[in-house]
């Protein structure tokens, strides 16, 4: 008796211990996340870097993370930097024994908090209402009984009947389900999310599970404790099992966590899936890092199927920030690892910023491909003046707006809120809603469930400006394809035939470098999409778009941007924003769409860049590239795509160097070429998905294109290098092996200079044979329509770009020759990833996660 009773305190304690010594201390200590190559010991390189080992980096394959005390001198941030240039450089250096199987590291920064989207900023002032009025902003505690005096629309008496007989006969007694509207609307009947008809079926959320990511959830709240699901969650702020409200404002995740699954038990109101179960990962009450959020991502992701994410970086109209690679990494992870392989579920709330201009496409959350955008309509079907619009979103639903605002629970023992709104509140709605969907059928992926909402959304305020798509169905950039309807979704979801694994395509980068004429003109700049290309990829037909791209200009805000299918179906990817005033461009920025979803792709696709705003901010169209994400035509073929890289990262190192330093060798020609930082002489060029093509599959690449390649980034690399010679670390070796290390490295570059020097010669020659293939047009006022009818139409080329910009499109020289070197180097990190085997090769920015 004693002795079991020792050992379960021995076992306790060991418990413990492991808990506590994953717990990260960031007022103590630095911390690394490093990839890894499989089979390389983290212990090896814990003790190489001088850095205690702190363990696996939540779900993500090869990863781990590392740590030092604060105090201690560190050697690791100098020998990792030292990696990553090595890495950059792609030369064989000398070993470094376990340290070569360092694939990546990060040094964990504590990040600004997101911001939750339950706050809506005041409305904007609008002409014609008197000051101070409010317009859209519920008082709290409104009920239904005290509505302003109306006509009552038609079907209200049905409606309440309804409502009784739901509640009768599925024992709903719960006090305030009479005010939760936006399950059985009985004010505006037909404003609600339509899910009596699918509880009355016993689809109620069983054996689903979602979870918060949020704040919290008050788990001892009667109204959730019966529902919730503590193997979970986890509290990531303050570092403990119970993700419980802690501050004062920590309300919004249990708010939203009741919309989704309140239990139907006489205490305030029911989630639209009363009978799934609900978690929380408490991330937004502290600051954290990337690991934080990125193991938060993938927390219990075979059992939370859905993350219900109702936040993001500030709606401010001037913010324009993506999750950084480790949460891109987690995300992808989930989609084709978590929910057992069939994708985990991604809600995100389109943001409140609508007011002051922000737009959901400048949030690398929301546009996202893996995560389902849900703006916000209002309990009389109107678009509230906070929600986003973009063409990242798929759906709305509701939230608060037109007097009244969502009824659920609150934090505290038996409290209800009758005040919650925002797109803050449509998101977790959507997420209960999905769980029915689940419900029914388990087995739908994440793109099943993207289908559903795009063929069973229904339009709202048709008059507004809906546009038809290629396969006949209604999109608006306010409205994404519509409202959710619960019974439509369960519905399809019940009988759809599942889709196939999905593919990809990768224009190569469409190098424009051209002025951005101000005023309604814009810069149009197409890339024609072959019918064999698709075919080469797998793919069959679109559901995402993406455009990754770069524009410099003193003013972002003046910037936005028109992609033009094939088909004329248009989307704005970004439009002008008043307040902002970052003199950056655009970096990089992957923006995306969903309205292109169905088409076949094949044909020409424009972008138009534009700059209307009329002042002394002006700036230059860089570079884009397409990448058209589907269903595959041969499942069988179907490769994943492979995690995203960083690579954007080192390039922009590489690029800064290339500013300082090669100019200056170029000779002949104006240096822009290589000197301007967005030319991506070091990027994919030709990155097209090859799953299953044969001709990429490996490199059949001959020996001398190769290095000419890598050499012309090493030589410039090094350059930097010598400029900087105090920089370099000791790595820990004796002297001796030292001077054997720098010498090696000085053979080498000297050598790869050389080469260098002649592949730039050689560039230059092939470049200018290339230069007429290409060109843009700059678009006239009469033929820069938007809309999905006012495309292509009459547009006349004003002049040919050839003399002015290099050429990459087609199947060029250049672009063999770079693609080649990158694809070595792809090549060797699918190899890290473990299965390279005729995986689909991606730029290494591409997996971006939507970038977004
Ligand atoms: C709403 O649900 C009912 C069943 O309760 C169904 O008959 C109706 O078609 C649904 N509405 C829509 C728009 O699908
Ligand atoms: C519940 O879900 C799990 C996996 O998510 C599955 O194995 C199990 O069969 C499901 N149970 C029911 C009753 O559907
Ligand atoms: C922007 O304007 C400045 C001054 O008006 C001019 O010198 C510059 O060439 C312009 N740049 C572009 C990209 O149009």
């Amino acid at each position: 008796m004693l002795l079991l009773r020792l050992w379960s305190w021995l076992a306790l304690a060991s418990w413990a211990f492991a808990k506590a010594s994953h717990v990260r201390n960031h007022d103590t200590h630095h911390y690394y996340a490093l990839h890894l190559q499989p089979g390389i010991a983290p212990h090896d390189v814990a003790s190489a870097l001088g850095l205690d080992y702190e363990g696996k980096l939540g779900e993500l394959p090869d990863h781990h993370t590392f740590s030092c005390p604060q105090t201690s001198q560190h050697k690791a941030d100098g020998i990792l930097e030292e990696l990553r240039k090595r890495k950059r450089k792609r030369t064989h250096l000398p070993s470094l024994g376990p340290l070569d199987g360092v694939l990546w590291s990060q040094k964990q920064k504590l990040k600004p908090r997101l911001q939750k989207r339950g706050a809506i900023p005041p409305p904007p002032p609008r002409a014609g209402l008197p000051v101070g009025q409010k317009i859209d902003i519920p008082s709290v505690g409104q009920g239904l009984g005290d509505q302003p005096v109306e006509p009552q629309p038609a079907g209200v008496e049905a409606a309440m009947a309804m409502r009784k007989e739901v509640a009768t006969k599925l024992s709903i007694q719960d006090p305030i389900f009479g005010e939760q509207w936006h399950l059985i609307n009985t004010v505006q009947p037909g404003h609600d999310v339509n899910v009596s008809g699918v509880w009355m079926q016993g689809v109620t959320g069983h054996n689903v599970t979602a979870v918060m990511v949020d704040d919290g959830i008050d788990m001892y709240s009667d109204d959730i404790k019966d529902n919730y699901f503590a193997a979970g969650s986890y509290d990531f702020n303050d570092k403990t099992d119970e993700p419980k409200p802690r501050l004062s404002d920590d309300k919004h995740g249990t708010r939203c966590a009741g919309e989704i699954a309140a239990v139907r038990n006489g205490v305030c109101g029911v989630g639209v899936a009363y009978d799934a179960k609900i978690g929380g990962l408490r991330i937004l009450s502290k600051v954290i890092t990337d690991e934080d959020e990125a193991v938060a991502m993938n927390y219990a992701f075979q059992e939370n199927q859905i993350y219900s994410c109702s936040w993001g970086p500030p709606d401010d109209g001037r913010s324009m920030d993506a999750p950084g690679i480790l949460i891109r990494r987690a995300m992808v992870n989930a989609i084709q690892n978590g929910r057992q392989g069939k994708g985990n579920i991604y809600v995100f709330a389109a943001g409140n910023g609508a007011g002051a201009g922000d737009n959901c496409n400048f949030d690398g959350y929301t546009n996202s491909i893996y995560s389902i955008t849900v703006g916000a309509i209002d309990r009389k079907g109107l678009h509230p003046y906070y929600s986003e619009k973009c063409s990242a979103q798929l759906v709305v639903t509701y939230s608060s707006g037109s007097g009244d605002a969502i009824h659920t629970t609150d934090v505290g023992t038996n409290q209800c809120y009758a005040n919650h709104g925002g797109t803050s509140a449509a998101a977790p709605l959507a997420a209960g809603v999905f769980a029915l969907a689940f419900d029914v059928r388990p087995e739908l992926t994440w793109r099943d469930l993207q289908q559903i909402l795009v063929h069973t959304a229904i339009p709202v305020n048709e008059e507004e400006d809906w546009d038809t798509t290629s396969i006949g169905k209604k999109y608006s950039h306010t409205y994404g394809y519509g409202k959710l309807d619960a019974y439509a979704i369960v519905e399809m979801a019940r009988s759809m035939e599942l889709l196939k694994p999905q593919a990809w395509y990768f224009s190569p980068w469409q190098h424009v470098k051209h002025a951005i004429p101000q005023g309604t003109d814009g810069l149009i700049s197409s890339f024609e999409v072959t019918e064999q290309a698709l075919k080469k990829a797998n793919l069959e037909r679109l559901e995402h778009v993406t455009v990754t791209m770069n524009v410099e200009h003193t003013r972002r805000g003046d910037i936005s941007v028109e992609l033009r299918s094939p088909a004329n179906v248009v989307s704005h990817l970004s439009v002008v924003r008043k307040l902002d005033d970052a003199d950056v461009g655009y970096e990089d920025w992957t923006f995306s769409s969903v309205a292109h979803w169905g088409e076949k792709g094949i044909g020409k696709w424009s972008i138009v860049v534009k700059d209307t705003v009329v002042n002394e901010h002006n700036g230059t169209f860089t570079d884009w590239k397409l990448s058209l994400w589907g269903e595959s035509i041969d499942a069988s073929k179907q490769e994943l795509l492979p995690m995203p890289t960083d690579q954007d990262d080192d390039d922009h190192d590489v690029m800064s160097a290339v500013v300082s330093t090669t100019s200056i060798s170029a000779g002949a020609e104006p240096t822009h070429h290589l000197a301007n930082p967005t030319d991506h002489i070091d990027r994919p060029v030709n990155v097209k998905p090859t799953a299953g093509s044969p001709s990429t599959a490996t490199s059949t690449t001959s020996p001398s294109s190769v290095a000419g390649a890598s050499a012309s980034s090493s030589a410039i690399a090094g350059q930097k290098e010598h400029f900087l010679p105090h920089y370099f670390p000791t790595f820990g070796v004796s002297k001796r092996t030292q001077i054997w290390i720098y010498g090696a490295l000085a053979i080498i570059l000297l050598f790869c200079a050389g080469l260098g020097t002649y592949f730039l010669v050689q560039r230059r020659k092939r470049l200018r044979n290339s230069r007429d293939a290409y060109e843009f047009d700059v678009l006239g006022e009469a033929d820069a329509g938007s809309g999905l009818t006012g495309a292509a139409g009459g547009r006349r080329p004003r002049r040919r770009a050839g003399e002015l910009y290099d050429a990459f499109a087609g199947e060029s020289d250049e672009e063999q020759l770079l693609s080649e070197s990158e694809d070595e180097d792809e090549k060797a990190y699918r190899d890290d990833e473990a299965d390279s085997e005729g995986r689909g090769r991606t730029g290494s920015r591409e997996g971006n996660v939507g970038e977004k």
